[in-house]
């Protein structure tokens, strides 16, 4: 079965100390076992450090990007290598900040996910359609070439090991969330395509979260949805009690 995930997307906030100091307080609120993984996106600078603090938990570290390049004279840049040396297990791959700030295209982001599989990094690949798009109706296109770009490339083997994340891009960071019924339409849609791709167990074994403006308040009734298994949560994720409040309700 696949499993149910809640990660948290730092982005460029908090120093070293307080990143930290945050994934501290994140591991001392989580007394109980929780039923979900909890996964924590942080940046390249914290990786190391936030491993260490929050090993004995079930805690588990991502970074928020990786280099389209294996190695060599590419300066400022950190290689997927790097990344899973700090012990970190995951990378977000694809989110829309990426792409729209820092021209990640859907070719750019293949080799992303190419080089993350091949250094034993999981990718969470993000996905999603900006607001033009929404209202124009054609956000199962985009979604689906975003899908047939960057991973369908994939063996099935590969595929079963990435994540996928649902992010209306009009919904991050801007208080928007989309409705259970819209997440639960699109998450749905996403499976039906994993399983024309690659049959349906696979599809039945990929975990989907939803992004976009999911909160303490929203999370239970997105969650409640059949083919949402969980969340990728920015803003949120900044203050410990409300990441919490999050997984508590997966
Ligand atoms: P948000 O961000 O929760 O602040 O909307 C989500 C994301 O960008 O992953």
């Amino acid at each position: 079965m696949r499993k149910n995930i809640v990660a948290g997307n730092w982005k460029m906030n908090t120093t070293l100390q307080q990143g930290v100091e945050l994934a501290l307080e994140v591991k001392n609120l989580l007394t109980e076992k929780p039923n979900c993984e909890i996964v924590l996106g942080v940046p390249f600078v914290h990786l190391a450090s936030v491993v260490d603090a929050v090993k004995g938990s079930s805690i588990s570290v991502s970074a928020e990007n990786c280099a389209d390049k294996e190695s060599g004279a590419y300066t400022g840049e950190v290689s997927a290598a790097m990344v899973r040396s700090t012990g970190a297990q995951y990378v977000i791959l694809g989110h829309s900040e990426r792409r729209a700030y820092y021209s990640e295209t859907n070719d750019i982001l293949k080799e992303k996910v190419l080089l993350a599989l091949k250094n034993d990094l999981k990718p969470i690949f993000c996905i999603g359609e900006v607001k033009a798009e929404r209202e124009a109706g054609t956000q199962n296109e985009v979604v689906k070439t975003q899908l047939e770009k960057s991973v369908f490339n994939l063996s099935s083997e590969d595929f079963g090991k990435i994540v996928l994340a649902y992010e209306p891009v009009w919904a991050i960071g801007t208080g928007l969330t989309a409705t259970p019924e819209q997440a639960q339409q699109m998450h749905a849609y996403i499976r039906g395509l994993i399983a024309e791709k690659y049959g349906k167990a696979v599809a039945e074994n990929t975990s989907i979260l939803y992004g976009g403006s999911c909160n303490a308040q929203n999370a239970a009734s997105l969650f409640a949805n059949a083919d949402v298994d969980g969340g990728l949560i920015g803003g949120a994720s900044l203050k410990a009690a409300d990441f919490k409040a999050i997984i508590d309700a997966r």
